[in-house]
């Protein structure tokens, strides 16, 4: 069932949309060569805890850290690990939520660690850009498949792949709501959206093939190919002529 929001609900949203987008600023202010990705997943926890919020992916469904940190060909759902340092050259795609007063916010950015290939700029740009593409045709009473095929035929006419079997997701109360939001799928086709109804829309991007495999941690989702894969991803409200983004 996809639930519309009151105002109110959407006020509390913004709340945790403002404090995701903190985090993400401040993850890009601490990523540098020589970091662990647990150093950076501290910094995220105090933060949101300073908020008075709380870690949106800690413990659900046994996840044990509050961002997800993936590198390179990791698509998404790295968990930090001490032992994992940054390095020169390196795409890194950090993920979090935050959770207040019962709404939660979800939001990733892909960043860059040093100087990275040009390969990889682009990989970052377009897989932002893709998300804004998705944006500009989302307003109340269009199709989810208006929005996932915008996303993909921007990512594909650049030479590169999204991911199919992750999606995006309705948020609220819980962090995954319906509907799920493919980054990939026909015009004209799917449930309608309406006003007052939240989403994260996430497009993962792979400079290869689509496909993906699960790491044996039971959490780390790579590219099968080995290739880099980003990861852009706001919580947004649909408004009557587009959408409003509430962690940006
Ligand atoms: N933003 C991620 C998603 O919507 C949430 C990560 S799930 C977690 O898929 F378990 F890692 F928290
Ligand atoms: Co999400």
């Amino acid at each position: 069932m996809i639930t519309i929001k009151t105002q109110n609900e959407i006020d509390k949203m913004r709340k945790a949309g403002l404090i995701v987008r903190d985090v993400l600023n401040i993850m890009g202010d601490n990523i540098k060569v020589g970091i662990t990705t647990k150093e950076l997943d501290k910094i995220a926890y105090e933060h949101i805890i300073s908020c008075g919020a709380y870690p949106s992916f800690f413990g659900y469904r046994g996840y044990p850290a509050s961002i997800c940190v993936s590198i390179d060909d990791e698509v998404v759902h790295g968990i930090p690990s001490p032992k994992r340092i940054l390095e020169e050259g390196q795409i890194v795609s950090i993920d979090v939520g935050a959770y207040i007063n019962g709404y939660h916010a979800d939001a990733a950015r892909t960043f860059e660690v040093g100087q990275v290939s040009a390969q990889n700029k682009k990989l970052i740009k377009v897989t932002e850009q893709s998300f804004f593409e998705g944006l500009k045709v989302l307003k109340d009473g269009v199709r989810l498949g208006d929005l996932s095929s915008a996303i993909q035929n921007y990512v594909e006419k650049a030479g590169f792949s999204v991911v199919r079997a992750l999606v995006g997701h309705g948020i609220g109360k819980q962090i995954h709501e319906d509907p799920s939001v493919p980054n990939f799928g026909t015009a004209g086709k799917g449930v309608r959206l309406a006003q007052n109804m939240t989403i994260a829309i996430e497009p993962m991007v792979n400079m290869g093939g689509h496909e993906v495999e699960f790491c044996p941690d039971g959490w780390t989702v790579k590219t099968k190919d080995g290739l880099p894969s980003a990861h852009y991803e706001n919580t947004v409200v649909i408004t009557s002529d587009g959408a409003e983004i509430l962690t940006l």
